[in-house]
């Protein structure tokens, strides 16, 4: 069955519209194009087309100079528009909101890499056309972004006006009112440069603070022959493509759009790249769109996760995985950002999402960008090191909350800055990229320096008192409790972290570079034991009376918040309470002692698990999308399994449902990587240890089956899952050992499968 998500653009209002401009964008982790119209809407819309890590950095003002305090942030841009495109049927404009819709669709073709927009309209003269808009961010060539427009004339000959824009100056998407956009919508960008390239328009602009340059080169080919010409205006910085066509009655005519789209992060030569981009493509759509197939062929061979049984699952899971896809960075300069490359959300900023929410996806599915993102993460550890200085620190790492470039962008340090666990988080990327992968030289070059220096941050952070080793004054995941003593879940990943870093340079000491490693980084057998001993000394709340991990030093000292008696209207907590009112309160945004237990496991007990669980399922509002998918796979993993289900339905179509309700500001990226790991590391028990790799499945009541393949430590395996039995086969590698359902077993030659029947009995191998 073709991997396809398709909806009706009907009703033509603003909310459905600015959804769709979400769910329709193209991406391939280098550009992203919101899914806006064509032609202009009649409301407010963001207009965007950006590019992973291009950005300015903009004021942030803080309302009180305190000591440290950041007042900038970056921010990323809206880089260009070369979107727009008016068409003219004898004069009368084409557009949604004139005339008569008879019908539009819009589909994502999953395994063609391409969006449709399919419109019948009746002009207010009575003309009929059909117009199909087709577009497509390429994987092969991530520089190019190409629109296709098909026009068919339903009941007249006439002509065609074709206005097709260019625009280099554009401004960011605002709203003052929400904290989770950006507030100003001041353009940042200067002209830079414009020249025509035989028919291909070519103009730069550049940043006002960072001095970064983007170019668009645009051409078009139209399949009709009429008078084309371009006209640049140089106040505006922007140029027009026109074209008028004869149309004849039931024929198509067919016009091609191309955008090269280059910047000075990745080149010294941005607008001969721009250039040679889109030479190479132009004229090549067959190719382009082949390319663009077999790559999508490729990824989901290695990658796919079918669902029986339930068709709505299948395809909403398939679009979480195809946006993750299209959102994450493929070199050192992007990652990938909270909203992907859909919208201006969280101003195009990285969070912990990626390491904790994305990163177990790209580790199974495509190695290569798990490792681009520890690179990315590399890359900025300098800015990290500098960081910590600049909160008092006199070693280790501590990594920005939230940035694009390294630089710390949250403006609320409560709730952004004091959020230590992502220095853990990111350490815990790494050691899970050494389980899945064993990538040696890695670990060597970048991994180890990232374990250590971030180990180092908890011996700055904590302190020793009463023979425990503390972390005072962080925040933990939950962002409504701020500013706490012994975050279990923050002090449970140093933990995690601490015996890590010793772990690695232990095993370094036999590789020959060993002794300039360790002189390059000052690194001590004393300071190794130091961390031996945190990690040890390590405190973990625990609450004797309740049998439970509290979540902090004084969190089941405080009233609980009565969830009940809150009105509906007033969720997320965060857009109506003061966030000092909700810190004094036991009430949860999202899961925070529950992803202690999913992240590492062991720590605690089942009956404490299913304790604490339980205590916290009570007062957790899941107002962020990065909750409901834990509490799914914890549940999966303590046997409780409709719970497991309940949670992960929840999860699973944020976006498609717009149940968070601010799906146009862009997609859930952390929440599609969760939604994954439900059905993952959740539902097929997937686990990586240093003891190798673990499979405990059972199947949802919902599903007849389901099915995926990954890759472990460079072989290719199939997992499938039907409520008689699952069978694991090594499609490609060398031979392993695997542990389903409690046993252990060996694949010697590709092709080998077991199966273990879900009774645990009577297991048979081939
Ligand atoms: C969540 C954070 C998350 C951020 C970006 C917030 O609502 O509380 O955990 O990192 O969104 O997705």
């Amino acid at each position: 069955m073709p991997r396809m998500y398709r909806e009706s653009q009907f009703p033509l209002d603003e909310e459905h519209l600015s959804r769709q401009e979400t769910l329709f964008h193209n991406a391939n982790g280098y550009l992203g194009v919101r899914g806006t119209l064509e032609e202009g809407t009649c409301y407010k819309s963001m207009r965007g087309m950006y590019i992973n890590g291009f950005h300015d950095i903009v004021p942030m003002k803080q309302a009180e100079k305190l000591c440290g305090l950041v007042e900038d942030k970056e921010a990323m841009l809206n880089a260009a528009d070369t979107q727009t495109i008016m068409l003219r049927v004898d004069g009368e404009l084409f557009s949604l909101f004139s005339g008569e819709v008879e019908d539009v669709e819009r589909t994502l073709d999953m395994d063609e890499g391409i969006t449709e927009r399919d419109v019948t309209w009746r002009s207010p003269g009575g003309k009929r056309i059909r117009l199909v808009f087709r577009r497509m961010a390429s994987f092969a060539r991530p520089h190019i972004f190409v629109q296709e427009c098909e026009i068919t004339p339903l009941n007249f000959s006439g002509r065609l006006g074709i206005e097709s824009w260019q625009k280099a100056l554009v401004n960011n998407y605002a709203d003052a009112d929400d904290p989770r956009l950006g507030a100003d919508a001041v353009c940042r960008l200067t002209p830079a440069g414009q020249a025509m390239a035989g028919d291909i328009s070519l103009l730069s602009a550049q940043t006002l603070r960072t001095g970064l340059t983007v170019c668009t080169a645009v051409a078009h080919d139209l399949i009709a022959s009429g008078a084309e010409r371009w006209t640049y205006d140089e106040v505006a910085h922007s140029a027009v493509w026109r074209a008028e066509i004869p149309l004849s009655e039931g024929q198509t005519v067919r016009l091609i759009k191309y955008t090269a789209m280059t910047d000075s992060i990745r080149s010294a030569v941005p607008a001969e790249d721009a250039l040679a981009e889109l030479r190479a493509v132009r004229g090549r759509l067959p190719e382009l769109r082949q390319a663009q197939r077999d790559y999508l062929a490729r990824f989901w061979d290695r990658a796919d996760l079918e669902i029986l049984g339930c068709e709505a699952d299948d395809t909403a899971m398939r679009f979480n995985m195809y946006q993750l896809l299209q959102s994450a960075g493929r070199d050192r300069y992007g990652a990938v950002a909270a909203k992907g490359l859909s919208g201006e959300g969280y101003e195009g900023h990285y969070f912990w999402d990626t390491e904790m929410y994305m990163f177990p996806f790209y580790l199974l599915t495509s190695p290569d960008i798990a490792r681009s993102l520890l690179l990315y993460r590399y890359g900025i550890l300098p800015a990290a090191r500098e960081n910590a200085r600049r909160l008092g620190h006199r070693r280790g790492a501590l990594y920005p909350w939230r940035t694009i470039a390294g630089r710390e962008c949250s403006g609320y340090f409560p709730s952004g800055t004091a959020q230590y666990h992502i220095s853990g988080d990111i350490a815990y990327a790494v050691t899970q990229y050494w389980l899945g992968t064993g990538d040696e030289t890695f670990m060597r070059e970048y991994g180890a320096e990232i374990l250590l220096e971030t180990a180092r941050l908890w011996l700055d952070t904590g302190h020793w008192h009463g023979g425990r080793f503390m972390i005072h004054d962080v925040t933990g995941p939950d962002e409504y409790t701020c500013l706490v003593n012994n975050n279990y879940y923050t002090n449970a990943c140093a933990q995690y972290n601490l015996r890590w870093a010793v772990r690695t340079a232990e095993r370094l000491k036999t590789w020959d570079g060993y002794g300039a490693w360790a002189a390059r980084l000052r690194v001590t057998d004393g300071e190794l034991a130091e961390m031996i001993a945190a990690a040890d000394g390590m405190y973990l709340p625990f609450d004797e009376a309740l049998g439970i991990n509290p979540q902090d030093d004084a969190f089941l000292q405080k009233p609980v918040w009565n969830l009940a008696e809150t009105p509906r209207e007033n969720f997320p907590l965060l857009l109506h309470y003061h966030p000092l009112h909700l810190y004094r309160y036991q009430v949860c945004k999202q899961a925070d002692t529950v992803l202690a237990y999913y992240a590492f496991e062991g720590i605690a007990t089942p009956e404490v698990m299913r304790r604490s669980y339980e205590y916290y399922e009570r007062i957790t509002t899941h107002d962020s999308s990065l909750s409901t998918c834990i509490f799914s796979i914890v549940a999966s993993r303590l046997g409780m399994r409709k719970k497991a289900e309940h949670y992960f339905g929840d999860s699973l179509r944020a976006d498609l449902a717009d149940t968070h309700h601010n799906t146009r500001d862009g997609i859930h990226t952390a929440n599609m990587g969760g939604n994954y790991m439900a059905a993952v590391n959740g539902f097929a028990g997937f686990r990586l240890s240093p003891d190798g790799l673990s499979m405990d499945p059972f199947l949802p009541a919902r599903w007849s089956g389901f099915r995926f393949r990954f890759i472990w430590q460079d072989r290719r395996f199939e997992f499938e899952i039907t409520s008689e039995f699952c069978v694991l086969t090594l499609l490609q590698g060398e031979p392993a050992t695997v542990r389903i359902r409690g046993k252990e077993h060996r694949f010697r030659l590709p092709g080998d499968k077991v199966t273990v029947p879900m009774d645990g009995e009577d297991e048979h191998s081939t």
